[in-house]
């Protein structure tokens, strides 16, 4: 690894020796003998042009060692010319977010920096790198985001030797789950046994905590010489109208769920496919301020309004639960709501050519309508729904517009499961294995797999019956190919 040191003392001598050397070709070309065989007036010319080149070098390596010293002077960062690799690994974007604000805090501190998906990093990388910042975040039960699943199967899997990588881990997790920042720690660990070294011990931060995050910015001042870095400031919360609100289930055995339509302050707001909204609840009764909710977004910015599909949850004691009941109930038609939306690059839409097979339950039909408008809006047609609610007569959400993409063709399939239907239970992930032929079909011939909605129950069961259809290897090989997808929660 070089330290600026060494090369504030390598470029002047290069340079000037470079510069002695010019300067003796030159005096030779205008006093050697070489003159009696030469054309008098080209070696002039030779000597001018080697005069000139010797001194661009000379002044420019100066320079540019001058720049060195001076900012190393101003950070008091020993490292800071090397570039500082940024690692993420995100299932439904806050990993990313927050590596992009690391990334502009390291740059304002003239640090030269390198953000990178995880699904991007090899064993070449990681040897090729001297200081690695890992922003991971865990999901389901105490998995690796989607995105990692390269970097598990094929990177974790083999020792390496990283004694000469310092690093830090940035944890993301919620300890109301079990396996708190498990990949986070499990990474953690990995570098640890291959020989890294810690530049900091791992942050860890529990559903957004600011003060860990404000302990990571902390560090990025100290790794980057420059403490006072100005405070991270997250996307500003938008007041939104709420303009209406339509309830999906009527005489439902489960919770009411509702469609909630918000319309935007300005014109110039942008989401795709995928994306999430963030809301930020309000108690009548209460000034202080509340947690925000994280919904998936059912509409495309074509309908001009962001769409949600809100079960409206309960606590034990029956109060409402805080944003679902803040949407659902609290909050009048036509007053504001505060919104903001978040990118879920995780679950765009991909290659228009590609078949979608799309999979969920309950209001993960939110995150599959949007996918749905957009393959209309694109005109991409002979897609896939598998859908999963309790009874037919109550919870077959959207069920117009699924007939209407089934007859125009943007569907060229649609298959429901209604639990409550028939005496035994039968859920979305039993209407798999009666597919299975086709799923396998569909898959060799380069479909990708969406699943949206409950974590508990659908997206376990819907991930084992798929590996049952397709085998381990090929469903982890969809996966790193970005062609098995889940938001689910
Ligand atoms: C990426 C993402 C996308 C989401 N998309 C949607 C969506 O499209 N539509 C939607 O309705 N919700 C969605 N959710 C869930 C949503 O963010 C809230 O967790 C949900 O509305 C409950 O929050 P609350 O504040 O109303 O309830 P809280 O005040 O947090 O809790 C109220 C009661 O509900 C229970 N509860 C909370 N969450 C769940 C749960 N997931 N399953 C079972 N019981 C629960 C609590 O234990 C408690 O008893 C999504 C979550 C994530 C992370
Ligand atoms: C479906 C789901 C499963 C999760 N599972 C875990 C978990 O097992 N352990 C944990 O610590 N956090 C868990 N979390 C919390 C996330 O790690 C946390 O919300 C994180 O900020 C998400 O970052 P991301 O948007 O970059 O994926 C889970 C979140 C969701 C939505």
């Amino acid at each position: 690894m070089n330290t600026p040191h060494t090369q504030t003392l390598r470029l002047p001598s290069a340079a000037t020796i470079l510069f002695l050397f010019s300067l003796a070709i030159s005096l030779v070309l205008l006093f050697a003998p070489l003159h009696a065989f030469l054309n008098m007036q080209s070696a002039r010319w030779i000597s001018a042009f080697s005069i000139v080149l010797s001194y661009v070098l000379f002044t420019q390596t100066v320079l540019l060692s001058h720049r060195k010293q001076h900012s190393k002077a101003a950070t008091s960062a020993p490292q800071q010319q090397d570039d500082i690799c940024i690692v993420y690994a995100s299932q439904t974007g806050y990993a990313e977010e927050l590596a992009l604000q690391t990334d502009s805090s390291l740059r304002l501190a003239h640090c030269r920096t390198r953000l990178v998906d995880i699904d991007e990093v090899t064993p070449e990388l990681l040897q090729q790198s001297s200081r690695i910042l890992f922003i991971v975040s865990t999901t389901g039960e105490g998995d690796a985001p989607d995105s990692a699943a390269r970097f598990c199967n094929q990177v974790m899997a083999h020792p390496l030797s990283l004694s000469h990588v310092h690093y830090a881990v940035l944890a993301l997790g919620d300890s109301h789950y079990q396996s708190y920042c498990a990949f986070g720690r499990q990474l953690d660990h990995w570098l640890h046994q291959q020989g890294a070294q810690l530049l900091f011990d791992r942050v860890e931060v529990d559903d957004g905590d600011d003060g860990a995050l404000r302990h990571w910015q902390h560090h990025l001042g100290l790794l980057s010489g420059h403490t006072e870095l100005p405070d991270w400031h997250q996307a500003s919360y938008q007041d939104w109208t709420l303009q209406s609100r339509e309830l999906l289930n009527p005489g439902s055995l489960g919770n009411p769920v509702y469609k909630i339509r918000l319309l935007p302050a300005t014109s110039n707001v942008y989401w795709q496919a995928g994306d999430i909204a963030e809301i930020l609840p309000q108690r009548p009764d209460q000034a202080t301020p509340l947690p925000h909710r994280e919904y998936s977004i059912a509409s495309i910015p074509q309908d001009c309004a962001v769409e949600l599909i809100v079960r409206q949850m309960q606590q034990a004691d029956g109060s409402l639960g805080l944003g679902s009941g803040w949407l659902t109930h609290y909050a009048e038609v036509g007053s504001k709501i505060a919104l903001r939306l978040r990118s879920n690059r995780s679950f765009h839409p991909q290659n228009p050519a590609r078949k979608l097979i799309l999979i969920g339950n309950g209001t993960g039909i939110a995150g599959l309508r949007a996918h749905l408008k957009h393959c209309e809006q694109t005109q991409s047609t002979g897609h896939y729904l598998l859908f999963g609610e309790r009874q037919s007569a109550h919870d077959h959400f959207c069920k117009t517009e699924l007939e209407h993409w089934l007859q125009q063709g943007t569907l060229e399939q649609l298959d429901l499961a209604f639990s409550r239907d028939q005496d035994e239970r039968r859920y979305v992930q039993h209407l798999l294995p009666q597919r299975a032929e086709q799923l396998r079909d569909w898959v060799t011939q380069g479909a990708a797999i969406y699943v949206c909605g409950s974590l508990s129950g659908m997206a376990s069961g819907v991930d084992q019956a798929l590996r049952d259809i397709l085998g381990d290897e090929t469903l982890e090989a969809l996966r790193e190919q970005g062609r098995y997808r889940r938001d689910v929660y």
